[in-house]
């Protein structure tokens, strides 16, 4: 089942994206495997908020999550990931279904994200799921805002893009 995520999640969160972030080793990509997890600070400002999920297996443990920012009136996923343990069974997408169906509820324009273009797990999958790749001049001021910092960061050692979608299905014409 999909929920909202909770303080006494963070540690499951932390050991799924660790644990997950390794196959960027497999890549040549060691540095991001090293990352540190989302601190417990920066995650309070998540779920504070309402704007991280997790899916759950049949004792409630998180088996993957995804957070999200708004971000040019869409919902941008900072970050989805799925323990290793429970990949490739469709945990990904479903989590970004449930996002699609929030961001209807908040009347938002679609999905967007940035993510490596050559990772067969990033540009390619998202591809599978209806995003398309922006090109720079595409960007509004909040998604070229992070692209920036990406670049700052150095994220930019590898090919990178920001990437959107419309929302599934269109909104109901609100009555008169
Ligand atoms: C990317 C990720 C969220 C996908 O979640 P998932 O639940 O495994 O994906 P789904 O079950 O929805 O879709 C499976 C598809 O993803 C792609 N995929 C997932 N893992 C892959 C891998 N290691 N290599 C190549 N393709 C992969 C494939 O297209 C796969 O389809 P297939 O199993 O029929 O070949 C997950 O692999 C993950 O957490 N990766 C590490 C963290 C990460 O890169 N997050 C995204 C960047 S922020």
């Amino acid at each position: 089942m999909i929920r909202a995520a909770r303080p006494a999640d963070y540690p499951a969160i932390q050991d799924i994206e660790q644990r997950a972030g390794q196959a960027f080793r497999t890549v040549g990509m060691d540095a991001i495997a090293d990352d540190d997890p989302f601190s417990d600070a920066e995650l309070d400002a998540y779920t504070a908020s309402g704007r991280a999920w997790v899916s759950t297996d049949q004792a409630d443990k998180p088996t993957a999550y995804v957070l999200v920012d708004i971000i040019d009136c869409m919902a941008h996923i900072e970050q989805v990931t799925v323990d290793p343990a429970h990949a490739r069974k469709g945990l990904g997408a479903l989590l970004i279904e449930h996002v699609d169906g929030w961001a209807r509820e908040q009347r938002l324009d679609g999905l967007s994200l940035t993510t490596f273009v050559e990772v067969p797990w990033n540009a390619p999958y998202y591809e599978r799921l209806g995003f398309r790749r922006l090109a720079p001049e595409q960007l509004d001021a909040g998604l070229k805002a992070v692209r920036s910092h990406e670049a700052e960061l150095g994220l930019d050692r590898w090919p990178r893009t920001a990437m959107a979608r419309p929302l599934a299905e269109p909104l109901e014409p609100l009555q008169p």
